[in-house]
């Protein structure tokens, strides 16, 4: 498989690098920009290419990269740091600029390779606050701004290009044609990175392990796919768990088995283990304390089976690319492995080594992986669910009763956004309730019922939402098959807070 090495300098565009690249079916990886030549060596790049960053090449702390990296005769595409990083290496200047920020127009001068078929203008994204103000001997422009003269720049004759704007956003038009350009043009990378030749590669590594693999199962796509890659590769060496903590959606352990039982022939145990959580949530209503107990009850139970069914030499895990990314871990020479990694705060003493088979894969990735394997259709479009699951959407204790009215009304929110055709439009829906109660007339008699929250929002990363402007008809035909049809519940609200404030769930 032909790889392009992404050195990261620190911009927070970097993986956006890889993630265009691989869109057009060339393997790219993100490392850091201070890899060893052996290391980078051992990748067998077909290019390279420098990702911004917010530094100034003529600080004397500036992240350089090691010296041989120019020597390796390989296609080098410097990215606005990156380019700047050319600029000076092989001897030109660069300056500190006026701060430019958003599109500017770019104007081609020569549209041989790099900025081959793009037009003779286009809008690229800037932001930097350098510029090149003279450019290395050898070297030609080949694209400019009204304000920066040396924008696009190319030797030929070494395969080298710099460019001032960011290709990889999407406010730079026609940027993944120039990143097509560099990668299949300038590095004759083969478009040969596909989800099958994924699947194969993956399974045939993990074959080759010894030992049993613990993995833990929760109806999500990550661990799903983790499942059953692993199982393709070692069959029933792999034992998946799934804990029915007693806090899921409504039916979802049902359906989870049903899942697991009728589409795969994985080793599948389902530990029941509603009541221990229960008990030991009983009478606590902090929000954090609630989050700790069920942390630690999964920790216990998990342990339990392990002793119980083990030895495991393996704790799989549905790690994706964007959290390797995010916490900074740095990747071993072996894909598929990192070793004596206490993660998920399993004991030491288990002495598991962690498998995580989906590291190098974005999201889209896997959900082409579990189309591939048959993952049921429904499992893609169903919305996040936070991990201590109904504990942290009940308000105060969790009780079997406030477990079924938040249960039975989240199902009917969930029918009638169904039903409108928006459920694939928002990011979560639900309904809470807590402890307040509110009076009601049923018939000719009054009842002192429970207040159920409807909260549903739109959302990109759960980072910031906003809560959805459902019509009202809607909004009214929810709360009417609440109240009639969830017994005790004799008012409902909708939730209009936006994050911030307010949080998504609301513990
Ligand atoms: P908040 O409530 O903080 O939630 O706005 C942001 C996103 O994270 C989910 N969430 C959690 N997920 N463990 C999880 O696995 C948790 O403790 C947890 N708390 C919140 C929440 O559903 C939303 O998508």
């Amino acid at each position: 498989m032909d790889k392009i090495v992404v050195l990261d300098f620190g911009s927070q565009y970097s993986h956006l690098i890889c993630r265009r690249i691989r869109e057009f079916s060339v393997y790219a990886e993100l490392v850091p920009y201070n890899i060893t030549l052996e290391e980078l060596q051992k990748h067998n790049p077909k290019g390279i290419i420098f990702s911004g960053g917010p530094s100034s090449v003529y600080n004397s702390d500036a992240p350089i990269p090691e010296d041989g990296i120019f020597d390796m005769n390989l296609p080098i595409l410097g990215i606005c740091y990156g380019h700047q990083l050319i600029v000076n290496k092989y001897g030109g200047k660069v300056k500190q600029a006026n701060k430019e920020y958003g599109s500017s127009l770019l104007t081609i001068d020569n549209d041989k390779d790099l900025l081959n078929g793009i037009g003779e203008s286009v809008r690229a994204w800037m932001s930097h606050g350098d510029e090149a103000e003279e450019i290395p001997p050898g070297f030609q422009v080949i694209g400019h701004t009204e304000s920066a003269k040396f924008a696009a720049i190319a030797s030929e004759e070494k395969s080298i290009y710099g460019i001032q704007f960011h290709p990889e956003v999407v406010h730079t038009e026609q940027g993944t044609e120039i990143l097509k350009n560099f990668v299949l043009k300038v590095c004759g990378a083969n478009q040969d990175w596909n989800m099958k030749g994924f699947i194969e590669s993956e399974v045939e590594k993990i074959s080759k392990i010894d030992g049993n693999v613990l993995c833990g199962v929760s109806g999500g796509i990550d661990s799903t796919v983790v499942a059953l890659l692993i199982q393709k590769a070692i069959g029933d060496r792999v034992k998946c768990v799934f804990v029915n903590n007693g806090l899921l959606r409504l039916d979802e352990e049902k359906e989870v088995e049903e899942m697991f039982k009728n589409n795969f022939k994985v080793n599948f145990t389902v530990i029941e283990a509603g009541e221990s959580f229960l008990n030991k949530l009983k009478g606590v209503e902090d929000p954090e304390k609630k989050r700790k107990i069920v942390g630690e009850e999964f920790i216990s139970v998990f342990t339990e089976f392990a002793e119980k069914k083990g030895p495991f030499k393996w704790l799989a895990q549905g790690t994706l690319y964007p959290d390797v990314i995010e916490s900074g871990v740095s990747k071993g020479p072996a894909a598929v492995i990192k070793t004596h990694h206490n993660v998920g705060g399993l004991p030491e003493w288990l002495n598991l080594d962690i498998l995580e088979p989906l590291k190098e894969l974005y999201k889209d990735e896997v959900r082409e992986i579990a189309k591939i394997l048959g993952v049921p259709e429904k499992l893609f479009m169903r919305h996040p669910f936070p991990g201590p699951g109904l504990a942290v959407r009940i308000i105060g204790e969790v009780t079997p009763k406030k477990l079924q009215i938040s249960k039975l009304a989240s199902k009917i929110v969930e029918e009638e956004l169904m039903e409108a055709g928006l459920y694939e439009n928002v990011w979560q829906a639900y309904a809470s309730v807590g402890d307040d109660k509110a009076v009601g007339v049923v018939g000719d008699e009054r009842k002192y019922g429970n207040i159920v929250m409807i909260r549903v929002v739109d959302s990109i990363d759960a980072m910031t939402a906003d809560w959805t402007r459902l019509p009202h008809g809607l909004l009214e035909k929810m709360s009417n098959r609440i109240t009639n049809e969830i017994e005790d519940v004799t008012w409902v609200s909708y939730a209009i807070s936006s994050k911030p404030p307010a949080t998504i769930e609301p513990q």
